[in-house]
């Protein structure tokens, strides 16, 4: 039996995010080249480039291309050998705990900040047990996290720390790239993201020593023809992916300067508006990946049914991160998962919606998206209140 063919989408619909694409024929010149020296994979001439203008572009020393930032998480572990258990952040995307567990490594769930939603430097130091080797943070929506106090705390306990940095390209810290901050970190190039390579990812590294064996583990722990020297996967980005990255980075700072003046209407139009709540901002340079809300319990209605509301009328917003992590069957058996050690990243994952963001949309679209919440925030929705079932 065939799958069953999904819903036509209307037309007019608005989504989470649209992914930048330049102009399909300033592509060709691209594929023009790889067809010509057929190099396809294997770091080609692209892959080369590519990393050295991210290097460049993102103010980093080391950089090591993957196919996607999952790969780049689990490597990432691979490389600095850590085992045992790991602190992370039960609000993000599943790929951050998913990559410690295909290393057989526990995760080991704290709770968040209020303000930034990323991990709670202050409750750290309270789930370190014998068994813990690093800390896992992630710098959720691309807001730094608290890298400091997480570094004292690493350094007092002999952890490491791998960012899970998904979120932070081109985000500044103290006037630097954020990427700079521990052990390794880790960026994904989906195509959901604000630089993307259709499928991609990278791990930032220090040294050239440390970037010399994610290489290897990358390619099956290849060192030579005849040497294989660990249990390495291929997480080999292609040239056709390196290619598009190269494209991408010259459209780059137009997108992200777009997102910044779409980030600044929002929050202009949503000033004021009772029960919806803006995510806080970065004091550096960010990217505006995302456009989370809270809907906080003064608002007429509840996140739900708004997210629905907002679907009844062509604008399909996301709950990230919702449900958390620590909710999935594979996780909630774990002791860190239980709901009293989580109460802030249980009450932020019932009130987040994350709104259209991306360099294509217009202000018009945000004053219908914003008309929208506004009229619910004074009338209600026709058919809809709080203690109705969602
Ligand atoms: C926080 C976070 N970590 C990891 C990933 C995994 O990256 P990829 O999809 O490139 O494998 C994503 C997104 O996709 C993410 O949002």
């Amino acid at each position: 039996m065939s799958a069953p063919t999904p819903p036509a989408k209307p037309a007019n619909a608005l989504y989470v995010t649209q992914p930048l694409l330049p102009p399909l024929e300033d592509f060709i010149p691209y594929l023009e080249k790889i067809w010509e020296n057929k190099i396809l994979t294997n770091t080609g001439p692209f892959h080369h480039e590519l990393e050295q203008a991210l290097c460049d572009y993102l103010g980093v020393k080391h950089i090591c291309l993957f196919t996607n930032g999952t790969l780049a998480l689990i490597t990432a572990l691979q490389a600095l050998r850590i085992t045992g258990e790991v602190i992370t952040t039960p609000y993000s995307f599943v790929a951050t705990a998913h990559s410690l567990v295909w290393n057989g490594i526990r995760p080991v769930f704290v709770d968040i900040d209020p303000l930034t939603f990323n991990l709670d430097t202050d409750k750290i130091e309270a789930a370190i047990t014998p068994q813990t080797t690093a800390i896992m943070p992630v710098h959720c929506y691309g807001l730094p996290c608290d890298v400091d106090g997480i570094e004292r705390i690493a350094d007092n306990y002999g952890l490491k720390i791998i960012y899970d940095a998904a979120h932070a390209f081109g985000v500044q810290h103290n006037g630097a790239s954020v990427l700079n901050h521990g052990d390794l970190s880790v960026l994904s190039f989906h195509a959901t993201k604000v630089f993307n390579t259709f499928e991609g990812g990278a791990i930032v590294c220090p040294d050239a020593k440390t970037k010399q064996r994610i290489d290897h583990l990358k390619n099956f722990g290849i060192v030579s023809e005849t040497s294989v020297v660990a249990p390495g996967i291929n997480g080999k980005m292609s040239e056709i992916n390196a290619a598009f990255g190269l494209l991408q980075l010259k459209g780059i700072d137009q997108a992200l300067q777009r997102r910044q003046m779409v980030d600044a209407y929002y929050r202009q139009k949503l000033s004021g508006l009772k029960g919806i709540q803006c995510h806080a901002q970065s004091a550096g340079k960010t990217n505006h990946a995302y456009f989370p809300i809270l809907v906080k319990p003064d608002f007429p209605i509840s996140r739900d049914q708004l997210f629905q509301y907002l679907r009844e009328n062509n604008i399909f917003a996301r709950r990230y991160f919702y449900p958390l992590i620590s909710d999935f069957p594979m996780y909630r058996g774990l002791a860190s998962s239980a709901p009293a050690n989580l109460p802030v990243a249980r009450q932020i994952a019932d009130q987040v919606i994350c709104l259209p963001q991306y360099p294509a949309l217009t202000f018009e679209q945000v004053d219908m998206i914003t008309d929208l919440i506004a009229s619910v925030a004074c009338h209600g929705t026709p058919s809809a209140d709080r203690t109705a079932g969602t």
